[in-house]
């Protein structure tokens, strides 16, 4: 471990010339704060060279007034009794923001920040407002998980690497209007029930996964190079209007799903899998789908399939549903076919080409006692990632103690 070191603001008062260079240097070790005095210290270094730590026995609010520039990281991992952290001069953080296990944080003020090399907050149960003014508008990744924040007002990105909003079981908004382009991976999973994610710039991204939200609405995104993936998401309706091509096309158990469009849609670089999304009753939405370069995977309870531009299906073909679509209408994908090619209508229990029930009520015989089944289900999904983490953070309270 690092050898880190301490300011002395009286040390650094008696020798002026020499502390202040020193003071604002923490680029061989990083400057550890641990009362407002070494925050105080440095509030005649307008660029403090390399990294800021807050220490864990850091009490009550720290402030860093006239520090406009870090440019290594700023981190706070384990200060469990830190109530505020601010920085109203602070433009730029060249490196990580690093916020982890401050319990007791209410309030973080940035209201000069723009720049910022990554985010990366988890375990801030009480953190429920950003005050960032200006608005962070570039980061090179975002990491935001277990926080008490019910929105990202503050984060105004226009472009990001990886975006990681999860387990933030307050946030019920996440609108990022400037977001034009995520090179990563955009994954939000495990927020407030009641999440509503607009992205109504957004053109681009690399793999886009979306679980548990309430609505969703990315009307300007044109293509994806990776996967589309929708789970377990309470929304009735979506559409992505202007989405030309994607990779891996997923919609998997949105229960309450019964409209799904993409009317530009003409290429899907992998598979295309539509499963337990018990209220679709239509798959009508694809009037433009040409190719899917992987298989075709569609289990459910729909009446009606109707893909009428579809030439080639690259990969498996496995369409089962409880109601009665018509299979005879892909007679003629089949010869494309270069997998296996299973098509049943009026199945009692359609079954995913992995072998899993294409439902969440299985057969309609024992509908009851398996949707029992399913809720339990449910709950270990549910559960599983904030048991993890309630344990990680206990493990972490345990190495501090
Ligand atoms: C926080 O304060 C309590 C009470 O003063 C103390 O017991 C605990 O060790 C402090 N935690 C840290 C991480 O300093
Ligand atoms: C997004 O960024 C990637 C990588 O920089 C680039 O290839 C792609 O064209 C961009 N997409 C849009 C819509 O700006
Ligand atoms: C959808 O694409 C069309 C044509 O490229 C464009 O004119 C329109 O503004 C796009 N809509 C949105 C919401 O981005
Ligand atoms: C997309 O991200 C998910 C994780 O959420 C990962 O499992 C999947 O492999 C990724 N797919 C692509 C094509 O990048
Ligand atoms: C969240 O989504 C997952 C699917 O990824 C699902 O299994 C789980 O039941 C959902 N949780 C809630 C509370 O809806
Ligand atoms: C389904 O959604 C599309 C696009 O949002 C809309 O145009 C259409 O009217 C909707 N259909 C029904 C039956 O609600
Ligand atoms: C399915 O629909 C076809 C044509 O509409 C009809 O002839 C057939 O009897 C139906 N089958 C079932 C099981 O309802």
């Amino acid at each position: 471990m690092v050898v880190t070191k301490y300011i002395l603001p009286a040390l650094a008062a008696a020798s002026t010339a020499f502390a202040v260079s020193d003071a604002c240097d923490g680029s061989s070790d990083p400057i550890t704060i641990q009362n407002q005095g070494d925050a105080s210290a440095l509030s005649s270094c307008s660029t403090v060279k390399g990294d800021i730590v807050i220490a864990e026995h850091t009490t009550g609010g720290i402030s860093l007034d006239g520090v406009e520039q870090i440019t290594g990281s700023l981190s706070a991992n384990g200060a469990a009794n830190l109530t505020s952290l601010s920085a109203p001069e602070l433009t730029s953080i060249g490196d990580t923001f690093k916020l982890e296990g401050l319990i007791i944080l209410t309030d973080l003020s940035f209201g000069s920040l723009t720049s910022v090399g990554s985010i990366d907050w988890a375990a801030l149960p009480n953190l429920q407002a950003l005050s960032f003014t200006k608005g962070v508008s570039k980061a090179g990744s975002v990491s935001i998980t277990n926080t008490g924040l019910t929105s990202l007002n503050g984060i105004t990105l226009d472009s990001v690497g990886n975006f990681d909003i999860t387990a933030n079981t307050a946030m019920d908004t996440i609108n990022v209007n400037d977001l034009k382009n995520v090179t990563g991976l955009l994954n939000i999973a495990a927020n407030a029930p009641s999440l509503k994610v607009t992205l109504p710039n957004l053109g681009g991204a690399q793999n886009i996964t979306i679980r548990n939200a309430s609505s969703l609405s990315i009307p300007s995104l044109k293509e994806l190079s990776g996967q589309l993936g929708l789970f377990g998401n309470t929304f009735k309706e979506f559409s992505a209007a202007n989405l030309t091509s994607t990779g891996d096309l997923v919609f998997d158990n949105n229960g309450k799903l019964s409209n799904l469009s993409m009317p530009q849609l003409t290429t899907v670089n992998g598979g295309f899998t539509i499963s337990k999304n018990d209220d679709l009753e239509d798959i009508t939405g694809f009037q433009k789908l040409q190719t899917i370069t992987g298989a075709l995977d569609f289990t459910g309870e729909f009446n009606k399939v109707d893909l009428p531009a579809l030439k080639q299906v690259k990969g498996g073909f496995n369409m089962q549903s409880t109601g009665n679509f018509s299979c005879s209408d892909f007679q003629d994908i089949k010869s494309t076919v270069r997998g296996s090619f299973t098509c049943k209508s009026s199945t009692p229990d359609p079954t995913t080409s992995d072998g899993s029930s294409g439902t969440s009520s299985g057969t309609s015989s024992s509908s009851s006692s398996s949707s029992t089944a399913k809720s339990a289900a449910s709950l270990v999904d549910i559960n599983v990632p904030a048991v993890a983490l309630i344990a990680a953070f206990g493990a972490m309270l345990q190495a501090l103690l």
